[in-house]
């Protein structure tokens, strides 16, 4: 059992994750994905906003059911109906948990909702109130709580905790804070609220900034112990804090983040590829951890370096988020070491001059295309060793000629090789924690 502290991960894939435009999800692809969220290790799944729809109704009602370890909550204003609904479809969850919110901004209040503050208090109070009566965790969410007044907001919680709220959430609604204002509020709160240390207080950051995981990382710092995050940061707009780059920071950098979470770090690149498979919204290449490039290799000094010690370039293992191996891409950047240790594992063994001439066609026909794929590669290996060095790589960027070699399955896999780690230091440097 560890000593750190704990720090509650928050799924919202299924409810603020699934308001990003083109992400909704029918109730079978959020069972099948809350499942998947399960054996990630997150604390608690919120599964969407019963009041919203039918659809979604009966979609937290199917999740409620059958998924059974974590936290499952529904969202809802603070009104009646909204907490009723919400509850409905709870009731059959091992852990319930209602989640209501409402605006403390006066930007919102004036605008949107045209309530008074004091309107505003006494319907977050009733709401918690109500939804006690059915559950006993209930969340409140301040929303817009980094635009709102700070003793405003303090009058606010301090009534909802009195009201029985279980977990205070201050979001960054529109993502406008910065990591030194969420350390301030977060103190703040934590000073002026009567009867906090009774409550769980969380964090819900949007990346309108980029900045959601280090505000995150910043109220955490200041001491709260939840944090709302979604797989691969979708959400509104710019999305929401990404539950992958938060665990990772946490683990890689537990030096300066000195806290646990239940997350079993091998499932987060196969829950990230279900989330893209369902949603069919692909992830951004260079996203951090999950993404593509996010272990993949191209300059040759870099290369170069990861060969000798993949310490060089890589401040984790693949393997530690569940992602295969290193891949080092081929192209115009690559160096000889990498072209001689490619080679290799396609199970040529060059000699010095071999691979001088290899790598100066290969790069003649890098400076041509993006990526070099390995049939071209042994294309010229055949055509060296047939004695016919005048592949004409120039005019011929990706050859065409099948090679011998192609039939053994080998060029298939496209232009990228698949390293794994065996370094001792590299599982030293990630795993001293
Ligand atoms: O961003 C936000 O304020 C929200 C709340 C409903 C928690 O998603
Ligand atoms: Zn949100």
């Amino acid at each position: 059992m560890s000593a750190r502290e704990h720090v509650k991960i928050f799924d919202t894939t299924l409810r603020d994750g699934e308001q990003s435009p083109g992400c909704s999800m029918v109730a079978a692809e959020k069972v099948r994905l809350a499942h998947e969220l399960d054996r990630l290790g997150v604390d608690v799944i919120e599964a969407g906003f019963p009041i919203a729809s039918d659809g979604d109704f009966h979609a937290v009602q199917a999740v409620a059911r059958d998924v059974r370890r974590p936290v499952i909550a529904a969202l809802a204003r603070c009104c009646r109906d909204d907490i009723e609904r919400a509850w409905q479809a709870l009731a059959v969850a091992a852990h319930p948990c209602i989640h209501t919110f409402l605006a403390t901004s006066d930007i919102h209040l004036q605008h949107k909702l045209k309530i008074s503050r004091r309107e505003c208090v006494e319907q977050a109070r009733d709401a918690v109130k109500l939804a006690k009566s059915y559950c006993q965790e209930v969340e409140f969410s301040a929303e817009d709580a980094t635009r709102s007044d700070h003793d405003f907001l303090c009058e606010v919680l301090e009534a909802v905790v009195e009201a029985g709220a279980t977990t205070i959430n201050i979001p960054d609604t529109v993502g406008y804070s910065v990591p030194a204002e969420i350390t301030e509020l977060i103190q703040t709160v934590r000073q002026r609220v009567r009867s906090i240390e009774q409550v769980t207080i969380s964090a819900h950051c949007h990346n309108d900034l980029g900045l959601a995981v280090a505000n995150s990382l910043a109220a955490i710092a200041a001491g709260a112990r939840q944090v709302e995050c979604t797989i691969n940061g979708i959400g509104e707009r710019a999305g929401n804090a990404s539950l992958e780059e938060l665990v990772m920071a946490m683990r890689v950098r537990v030096d300066r983040y000195p806290y646990h979470t239940a997350v079993v770090s091998q499932n987060l690149f196969p829950t990230s590829q279900l989330l893209s498979e369902i949603v069919g919204f692909p992830v951004q290449p260079n996203k951090a951890i999950v993404g593509r490039n996010a272990f993949a290799h191209e300059a040759g000094i870099h290369q170069d370096g990861m060969i000798k010690n993949p310490l060089t370039y890589e401040i984790m293992t693949p393997q530690s988020v569940g992602v295969p191996g290193t891949s080092f891409i081929l192209g115009k950047h690559s160096g000889r070491h990498a072209l001689d240790q490619h080679c290799k594992a396609m199970g040529y063994e060059l000699e010095r001059r071999e691979l001088d001439h290899v790598y100066r066609q290969f790069l003649a026909l890098a400076d041509d295309t993006k990526m070099v794929e390995d049939r071209c590669i042994m294309e010229i290996i055949d055509a060296m060793r047939r004695g016919d060095c005048c592949v004409d790589v120039a005019n011929s960027p990706q050859l065409s000629i099948p090679s011998k070699a192609l039939e053994n399955g080998f060029a298939v896999t496209g232009p990228k090789v698949m390293f794994s780690h065996e370094s001792e230091q590299q599982e030293d440097y990630l795993w001293g924690v």
